[in-house]
């Protein structure tokens, strides 16, 4: 059955204030009664569809939402699927029990580096706080997922955080790049190059790593990436605005303005701009480019501000 991803960023507000952080202000964030109004219409959107739905819960960081486990419970008591991706500080035993009750398909919590790095990104105390929630997860027998956001700052800590996820259990490592205009904090191409390669050869030592976005698959030659922007994704933010990625700043309406989410967005020109298969010219020679069309666009638009051209990190 095909997947269908809600990313909803119930809340703006943050204990943490990470340095390559996207997140805005959002004022007009949503009661709780406008929150099940709101899963009603993604229900029926997904039923009418006849997708299988699931629903990552995030922020800004979810666990500050007053009411972040009556809309999880919502969520699982309807048989959607559930993801938490927060940034692991606020968990401690009693936090994680009543996670585990909601039986998440997965927590995925951030570790930018090693303790060292991850804190002056993150902040003094994150790094500590972050892994005892890691910690407290597997206890209860969460299936735990980092991530792993790499910039200027962190691009020499692969190795380290691999090592931090070995020694936590943890059971899948995923990175990406940042998205940012600012050339002190987005990678270099010959940055990107290497932490693939480092990635890669980890990899054969930690099959937890996960190499799979966009042009991360090159060391290994082989290939599985698809931006799922306009397709199988859909963003919603706090005020109820929703956006086709949350790394392309593209608002394409507000949710408390549809009646019917499946006609506005298979109505949506923005939706379809980007569900449309995109193939930049330097790309047309390349032996990948039915498998990978062009990389990144996210990243590359961030850069640019052009959706045409192919990877800004792209070596090959
Ligand atoms: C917005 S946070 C929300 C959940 C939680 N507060 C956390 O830090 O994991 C989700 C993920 O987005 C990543 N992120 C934030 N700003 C980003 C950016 N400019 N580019 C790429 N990823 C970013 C974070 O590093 C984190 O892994
Ligand atoms: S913890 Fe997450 S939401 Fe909070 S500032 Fe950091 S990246 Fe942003
Ligand atoms: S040349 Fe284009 S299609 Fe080929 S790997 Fe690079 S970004 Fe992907």
């Amino acid at each position: 059955m095909y997947r269908h991803y809600l990313q909803w960023h119930i809340t703006h507000e943050c204990n943490l204030h990470c340095i390559h952080c996207y997140q805005e202000d959002c004022h007009c964030v949503m009661v709780y009664p406008e929150m099940v109004g709101t899963l009603d219409k993604y229900e029926e959107y997904i039923r009418a569809k006849g997708f299988e739905g699931q629903i990552n819960l995030t922020g800004g960081e979810p666990l500050l939402h007053p009411d972040f486990f009556r809309i999880a419970s919502e969520i699982r008591r309807r048989g959607i699927r559930l993801g938490i991706l927060t940034n692991g500080t606020m968990i401690d035993a009693k936090e994680a029990r009543a996670i585990a009750e909601l039986k998440p398909v997965f927590v995925q919590v951030s570790l930018d580096g090693g303790e060292k790095v991850h804190e002056s990104i993150r902040g003094t105390g994150s790094f500590p706080k972050a892994l005892y929630g890691i910690d407290r997860l597997k206890e209860q027998g969460v299936k735990v997922l980092v991530s792993f956001t790499v910039m200027q700052q962190n691009c020499r800590e692969m190795k380290a955080v691999a090592a931090v996820c070995a020694r936590h259990h943890v059971d899948k490592l995923w990175w990406d790049r940042v998205v940012t205009d600012d050339p002190a904090q987005y990678l270099t191409t010959e940055q990107f190059q290497d932490v693939s390669r480092t990635a890669a050869k980890l990899a054969k030592r930690y099959p937890f790593i996960s190499n799979s976005r966009a042009l991360e698959w090159i060391p290994e030659g082989g290939c599985g990436y698809e931006c799922s922007a306009g397709k199988r994704l859909l963003i919603l933010l706090a005020n109820g605005d929703m956006m086709a990625c949350r790394r392309l700043p593209f608002v394409i309406g507000n949710i408390r303005e549809v009646s019917q989410l499946q006609t506005f967005l298979e109505e949506n020109e923005i939706m379809k701009k980007l569900a449309a298969p995109s193939f930049p010219q330097d790309c047309v020679s390349c032996k990948y480019f039915y498998k990978c069309a062009g990389g990144a666009r996210c990243v590359t638009y961030a850069q640019t501000g052009r959706l045409d051209l192919k990877d800004v990190n792209c070596y090959l």
